[in-house]
């Protein structure tokens, strides 16, 4: 299959090749691929578990999904982690980054709650699976899962989820720590507080917009910075590993080089990317964010801002909790001021308005295009903006539908996005310390369903063994690892 692409190399290279960097990989420089436990696990009942966010409103409306499916059975990585974890090792990767489903360990989720035996389990399996196989094992703590008994009482809107949540961090700290040295906190919260109490996209479907999510997102930034302070004194001088965050971005460039659009293009960083970032790695929310909320809740006739706000102590506290940064990133967009929003919403309280250009590739995904140029500029920022921390490009990758097992238009995705890689390394002096490839195995694209794909390797999910074969982006994905350049 892989013939395909060299052949087409050969015959169009320009097609293929056209502009890569020549630079290669750092030697320490880390590759990686990723899935997450609803999105692969499936097993949704086994050994105690109970139901998350996703498979309370999936079983509820299945209309949900554009395939009226759920992550029931998904992949049935519950079953098949050991032919996944074959998979991993055949592409070479430094590591695999997976995530726990907090339900399957803890099925009354709750501080002080009990173990299930069998999830802790099925966890120590594919850990000590990983290690031995010498494959570094890279566990996302929170992505996206919420048990459903949590959410039944506020969820990430209720404070005492801090509580729930710093016991269910320090439980995988005593049990897997031993083993386990990297650790991310939450993927992607801007998505959890804003598309599921927001916009209400995803689960658990709320629609509070410019309330919710910012007290969403709260109550995360003070679980993150409580854990990684517990882990800074109370597991950090035994287990020696290391804890970050996955914070996701679009990069906003503006649409054109007027100042109102300059202007317009980072006030849509601050907000959008700020938001997460500028606690965690500056301290406290960005000034004009905190700024132009307080001075719209007035004008919306609110006593107080709808930003909630940090204590001094709490500022001091999460600013700096970070060993590494994670950076999910798969597109970009053009920003300008304007648009017309819900009155109060995060959108209006940004002010500005999204536009692509009509030149750039669309994938299956009515999110994403490739604009790979957007990766360099994004991780030029957080250098300049953040004085150049340690990131680990946690997700990248491509949508496109169907089998389609000779997947050139995956293929150009990575290698321009990772040619962006190199020139950021190599000419901007940013310091990237890794990459991760969204994602291992075609999965449950949340309310897509299984109808898009983002998989190095394509799972057929109508053969009840779901059956695995990798596609030819696998396999250049490999050969770049194993080169350590494009
Ligand atoms: C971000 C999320 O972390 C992951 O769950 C999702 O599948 C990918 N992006 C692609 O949308």
């Amino acid at each position: 299959m892989i013939a395909v692409y060299y052949v087409t190399l050969f015959l169009f290279p320009g097609i293929v090749f056209c502009g890569l960097s020549n630079y290669s990989f750092p030697d320490d420089f880390q590759f990686g691929v990723a899935t997450a436990s609803y999105q692969v696990e499936g097993g949704w009942n086994e050994g105690g578990r109970t139901e998350s966010i996703w498979d309370y409103e999936l079983h509820k409306n299945p209309n949900i999904t554009d395939d009226r499916s759920n992550g029931d059975i998904a992949c049935d990585s519950y079953h098949k982690w050991k032919e996944d974890i074959q998979l991993v090792q055949n592409l070479g990767v430094d590591f695999y980054r997976f995530s726990i489903s907090w339900s399957r360990l803890l099925p009354s989720a709750s501080k002080g709650s009990e173990l299930s035996k069998d999830g802790v389990m099925y966890y120590n399996k594919i850990i000590d699976e990983l290690i031995a196989r010498k494959i570094v094992p890279y566990i996302t703590i929170f992505h996206w899962d919420t048990p459903q008994s949590l959410e039944f009482n506020g969820g990430w809107l209720n404070e005492t989820i801090i509580e729930d949540y710093i016991y269910y961090a320090r439980t995988l700290f005593d049990l897997y720590g031993d083993r386990v040295k990297h650790w991310i906190t939450f993927n992607e919260p801007h998505q959890t507080c804003e598309q599921g109490y927001s916009t209400g996209e995803k689960a658990p479907f709320k629609k509070m917009q410019g309330t919710a999510d910012y007290l969403c997102y709260h109550h995360m930034a003070i679980s993150h910075g409580r854990i990684y302070r517990i882990y800074e004194t109370d597991y950090k001088p035994t287990q020696k590993g290391q804890i970050g965050i996955t914070i996701d971005s679009v990069f906003g460039a503006p649409k054109t080089n007027s100042d109102s659009d300059k202007q317009a293009a980072a006030d849509y960083m601050d907000f959008q990317y700020g938001w997460f970032a500028h606690p965690i790695l500056s301290g406290n929310y960005p000034a004009k964010m905190i700024a132009k909320i307080a001075d719209l809740s007035k004008q919306q006739g609110l006593a107080k801002s709808r930003l909630p706000e940090f204590t001094q102590e709490e500022i001091k506290m999460i600013n700096g909790s970070f060993d590494f940064l994670g950076l999910n990133h798969y597109t970009t967009i053009l920003s300008s001021y304007g648009g017309n929003y819900p009155v109060p919403s995060h959108r209006n309280d940004m002010g500005t308005v999204d536009f692509r250009d009509p030149s750039w590739k669309p994938s299956a995904a009515d999110w994403l295009w490739e604009v790979p140029w957007g990766l360099r500029q994004l991780l030029v920022y957080v250098k300049d903006h953040y004085n150049n921390p340690p990131v680990l490009i946690t997700e990248n990758g491509w949508a496109n539908r169907g089998k389609y097992l000779q997947d050139l238009d995956r293929i150009d995705y990575i290698n321009s996005y990772l040619s962006e890689v190199l020139k950021a390394i190599h000419e901007d002096g940013c310091k990237v310390i890794g990459y991760t490839a969204w994602s291992l195995l075609d999965n449950f694209e949340w309310t897509y369903g299984y109808t898009m794909k983002f998989g190095l390797v394509y799972v057929d999910f109508d053969s009840q063994n779901r059956t695995r074969i990798p596609r030819d982006s696998y396999d250049v994905y490999k050969n770049i690892i194993s080169n350590k350049r494009l």
